[in-house]
């Protein structure tokens, strides 16, 4: 394979501003599909991302391109994930190529994640090549857009691309533009081999598909190869070319990015990052920039239907043969019965695991309040991390938490300055900054402790700014902070799964808040209900679910069984949802409620 044929790129874009789209039309326009096979969005098929419209899990698309001046190039797409929680692997996916098209949408201009996107493209020296996509919109304003691309992320007016992928316009010259603005892949393919892994998931019948970039050196069936991180060994089965499916080929060879099949059962052994060389003849050193993925927000699942606990074992298992970021091991509750303690990148990564297991595999579930992980000095002088409020340490032999802090970024118009100030105090934010990137915006960091901002400060934001500001963020280090346990009794008993960890100054408000959300989502039985917050033995807040009095039977007069019976079986349907502690049925929705504040 020559290498001057080769052109490796990513799009990188704020979320919905057209990724999908256009890598679709280029697809069709390199003819991998004709057009009665078309089928929109061809590279977001998971269901759950097609109906959020966001891309969870990256795939990779190598297309052959004739240029004007009569060459065939091989045009390797990299998807990347658009969301804040998945930055890793964007990075990872970035490090694998030459260049990337910087997607802005004409009418939205620059938000905070293109910025974010932009700045990780920088750190690997990639060319840019600026696309105002969306200029079929009436609302577009392309030249604004272009004069914010060139004084505002300084690139080069030049190379800026106008185009809609809906509609087709402009998107042949954005290929045009790849082959000739951006430089092929360098690399030795007579060095020992040195490829990056940048994906993996998981197929049924081939176990682990490895999505990499050689480096250098070559790589064939047969080959040993050796993962540089752990040093396990694996026999190449296959290797091949990403088309719309797998395309095996004879070997892979520097500057390419393909796949490799090598019988690896879990796709955990495969890790973004990581260097692959061969066992016989290795690499001197792996590639820079590798680190493992941590989880940083983390809830219990329970399933509703204690019966129902080995098919959430094995849906787990399932799920994490292809998201090894997803963590999980098996915990207990006294309110909830045996469950699972997971660990997720962030809430929207929490989220789609959640319904993925409802959708899925038919599973209801109990999430618990998401916490973040805290580190406990000990007056033994011993250190605890602790991610589960349940497991609180005993107080008196504490002598410092800390918790992880973030700087977020949020780019907003000036005109909600006020509001997202204050936002950003509420939720203990310090350090707070801003600029104006262009007149009439402002962009404003801020430091906040992260437990403060995994519920709703995202949906809060969208909805103090009407939908305008964007955000995004950075994990900074551990903080000190004053923090106490806040429990939940209902009816004197105190439910584990509903306790958090709180700043002590805030403590007495969300108690309260708390209460009041669980008397709104706690439906009234037939006795008298007390919610109350405690921390330790003091009770700082409390409020009543008052008793029905009413049968829910009494209006089937004249003992009609089958109307009496349909009541019941109304009632047993809602039942499904909720989880009785005590003598109490707690809903599904009470557990995350208590985080919501007004
Ligand atoms: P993520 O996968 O979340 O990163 O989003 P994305 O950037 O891939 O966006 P996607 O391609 O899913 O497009 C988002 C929305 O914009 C969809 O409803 C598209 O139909 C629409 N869209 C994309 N390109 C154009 C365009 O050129 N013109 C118009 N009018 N709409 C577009």
């Amino acid at each position: 394979m020559k290498m001057d044929t080769i052109r490796n790129f990513s799009i990188i874009a704020h979320i919905d501003h057209g990724k999908s789209t256009l890598a679709d039309r280029m697809i069709q326009l390199c003819n991998l599909v004709t057009e009665r096979e078309f089928k929109d969005q061809i590279l977001d098929n998971m269901d759950i991302e097609r109906e959020r419209g966001i891309t969870i899990k990256s795939q990779t698309i190598c297309l052959p391109y004739t240029a004007k001046d009569g060459t065939t190039y091989s045009l390797n797409l990299v998807d990347t994930p658009g969301h804040v929680d998945f930055s890793y692997e964007v990075s990872r996916a970035l490090a694998s190529c030459e260049g990337a098209l910087l997607i802005v949408d004409a009418a939205q201009g620059v938000e905070a994640q293109t910025l974010a996107n932009l700045y990780l493209a920088m750190e690997n020296d990639l060319v840019v090549i600026p696309v105002i996509n969306k200029i079929d919109l009436p609302s577009a304003e392309p030249e604004r857009v272009s004069l914010q691309i060139e004084e505002d992320l300084g690139l080069d007016a030049e190379l800026i691309r106008r185009c809609s992928a809906k509609n087709g316009t402009g998107v042949a010259e954005i290929l045009e533009a790849i082959v000739e603005h951006l430089p092929p892949p360098q690399g030795d393919p007579a060095k020992p081999l040195q490829a990056r892994i940048f994906d993996a998931t998981y197929d049924s019948y081939r176990g682990t598909v490895i999505s990499c970039r050689i480096i250098n050196g070559s790589v064939k069936p047969g080959d040993q190869i050796i993962f540089m991180s752990t040093g396990a060994v694996h026999r190449v089965e296959e290797v091949g070319l990403f088309r719309l499916k797998k395309e095996p080929s004879k070997y892979l060879s520097a500057g390419q990015v393909g796949y490799i099949l090598a019988g690896i059962k879990s796709v955990g052994d495969a890790k973004p990052g990581d260097t692959i060389t061969l066992k016989d003849a290795p690499c001197s050193s792996p590639l820079s920039g590798f680190r493992e993925v941590l989880p940083v927000v983390f809830s219990s699942l329970y399933p509703i239907a204690a019966d129902d606990y080995e098919d959430l074992a094995s849906a787990l298992e399932k799920l994490q043969l292809n998201d090894a970021a997803l963590s999980f091991q098996k915990d207990s509750s006294a309110a909830l019965g045996f469950g699972f303690r997971c660990g997720f990148l962030g809430l929207l990564h929490l989220e789609v695991v959640q319904e993925r297991l409802e959708r899925e595999f038919d599973i209801s579930l109990i999430l618990t309040v998401p916490s973040v992980r805290y580190r406990f000095m000990l007056t033994d002088d011993s250190e605890l991390m602790v991610d589960n409020p349940a497991h609180f340490p005993d107080p008196s032999k504490i002598s410092l938490i800390e918790e992880p802090y973030i700087r977020a970024s949020i780019l907003i118009p000036e005109r909600y300055m006020g509001v997202v100030m204050t936002l950003c105090m509420e939720r203990r934010g310090e350090n707070t900054k801003y600029h104006y990137p262009t007149p009439g915006r402002i962009e404003f960091t801020c430091e906040l402790p992260l437990a403060e901002v995994i519920y709703d400060f995202y949906d809060r934001l969208k909805s103090i700014t009407q939908g305008y500001g964007s955000f995004d963020y950075e994990m900074l280090e551990y903080r000190p902070s004053d923090l106490v346990k806040l429990d939940i009794l209902v009816n004197g008993e105190v439910v584990d799964a509903l306790s958090q960890l709180v700043h002590r100054s805030n403590a007495r408000a969300r108690g309260l808040g708390a209460c009041e959300q669980l008397k709104e989502e706690i439906p009234r039985q037939l006795f008298k209900i007390a919610i109350q917050a405690a921390i330790g033995n003091n009770i700082i807040a409390r409020t009543n679910v008052s008793a029905l009095r009413k049968d829910v039977t009494a209006k089937c007069y004249g003992g009609d069984i089958t109307r009496k019976r349909k009541l019941l079986e109304k009632q047993k349907a809602g039942k499904k949802r909720m989880k009785t502690v005590g003598n109490v049925d707690i809903p599904q929705s009470a557990f995350l409620a208590v985080l919501k504040r007004d």
